[in-house]
């Protein structure tokens, strides 16, 4: 449970806000590489944490993220024109390269104005299929995260975004909450059992135990959490680990192993939320296993279209609402369905967005299944109030290569920790911070 005001703390995210300072101070993920497919294309407008900005892709590949508002009088550089290594106004012409340097400025007589003044740009890499950027204090900018899956080709990845209309907590929570995956995802997990994929086997042992014991502990990154299933078999009794590692602000790694979240604000009420499996085996970022993993967590771009969940549908009826009763279809759940909801990414949103764009968190009664959303909750406010108070944000230092989500059957006596050998316990405040 939380007072308004500590929501209103851990859910705002726009400049001024507390959590929007706090967020400012990491790289986040501004878009999908998808979505700047070819070198001087189409600009596209990004907004981030409640600001505009326009992204474009120059004639050598480089991308780069301004303002959208013009520099010289605002007019939106989403209606520019990329030309050569630059981005060109239409109103006037000034032209922009991806740092910010002006081009050129036609319509001003002294050759040398351009070379006084500065477009606002954004540092931007591009890494793992993602575009990302830092629009912190540039004497502040923190080392850039190295993931285990950056490293990899593109063929041994799947990216995948939901544009979802709700606060980007609702969806992290759901995704440090073990416990509904038996109760929320009954239906398409009980199905798992005939499947091939992978995904589908790291998951089906839940479906036999809906209460698993929830144990969470903090992190130099944020907090781990571990779900412990006593699964009864033929074989006689054994106990199944999944832990899931939260990373400040906004990152999940997921107990399978293999599949990395980013849950990004847009703004206040909408969210990015980010998907990237890996296999360094296998290339499943190619046809037929990118469409099979897709189409059964329901994040192919159809469904994800059907469902309002893109760009280009989620201003629409489409949009999950209680209009349209968040896409459930009441008949299925009479031919037994449990949720009338079409797959795990679809139940997910209804939920989250179900329980309105900002959920009040004041008459929320938590129980022990819950113990890692109140971890949840106490690392954002601890990067929130640290940050006011002059602090280092939680996890900035920490050395991204080493988390990971994991799961695994435990021998007698082996502790879960051993499945996550690099995780290193809070240095500093953290620790009492969080315990408040
Ligand atoms: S407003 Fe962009 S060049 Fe004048
Ligand atoms: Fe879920």
């Amino acid at each position: 449970m939380l007072t308004h005001a500590e929501n209103e703390l851990m859910c705002r995210v726009g400049p001024g806000a507390g959590m929007g300072a706090a967020m400012r101070r990491y790289w986040l993920p501004a878009l999908a590489s998808s979505e700047l497919p070819e070198p001087a294309g189409d600009p596209v407008h990004v907004e981030l944490l409640g600001e505009h900005f326009v992204a474009f892709r120059d004639s050598e590949g480089r991308v780069g993220l301004l303002d959208e508002a013009c520099c010289h009088r605002g007019a939106s550089l989403l209606l520019g024109r990329v030309e050569g290594c630059g981005l060109r106004c239409i109103y006037h012409g000034w032209k922009f390269a991806v740092d910010g340097k002006v081009l050129e400025t036609p319509n001003v007589p002294d050759g040398k104005f351009k070379d006084r003044i500065r477009a606002r740009a954004y540092p931007v890499r591009e890494s793992g299929g993602l575009i990302w950027t830092y629009l912190g204090p540039a004497e502040l900018e923190p080392a850039f995260p190295e993931w285990p899956w950056m490293a990899l080709p593109d063929a041994h990845r799947i990216n995948a975004m939901a544009l979802v209309p709700c606060n980007y907590v609702q969806i992290l929570e759901g995704l440090v909450d073990s416990s509904h995956l038996s109760v929320l995802h009954i239906t398409p997990l009980s199905g798992a059992g005939n499947s091939e994929l992978h995904f589908a086997r790291k998951t089906e042992h839940m479906a036999f135990d809906a209460a698993p014991r929830i144990e969470a502990e903090l992190t130099d990154f944020g907090f781990h959490y571990v779900a412990l299933r006593d699964i009864k078999g033929p074989e006689g009794s054994r106990v199944e680990a999944r832990v899931a590692s939260f990373i400040a602000p906004c990152f999940i790694a997921n107990p399978n192993g293999d599949l990395f979240f980013a849950v990004v604000p847009v703004n206040d009420e909408v969210s990015r939320f980010y998907h990237v499996w890996w296999d360094a085996e296998r290339k499943i970022g190619e046809e037929p296993l990118r469409s099979q993993q897709l189409k059964f967590v329901g994040l192919d771009d159809e469904a994800l279209a059907r469902h309002g969940l893109t760009e280009e549908t989620t201003l629409g009826p489409l949009r999950p609402s209680r209009e349209n009763r968040w896409h459930q279809s009441r008949e299925l759940v009479r031919k037994g369905h449990f949720t009338g909801i079409y797959s795990f990414t679809q139940e997910d949103v209804a939920v989250c967005v179900s329980g309105g764009t900002i959920r009040d968190r004041s008459k929320e009664m938590l129980s022990i299944a819950d113990h890692a959303i109140g971890r949840l909750y106490r690392v954002l406010l601890a990067t929130a109030k640290r940050v006011a108070e002059g602090g280092e944000p939680v996890g900035l230092k920490a050395d991204t290569r080493g988390i990971r989500g994991a799961n695994g059957t435990l021998a007698p006596g082996q502790n879960w920790h051993t499945l996550v050998p690099s995780h290193q316990a809070p240095r500093g405040l953290h620790s009492s911070d969080s315990a408040a």
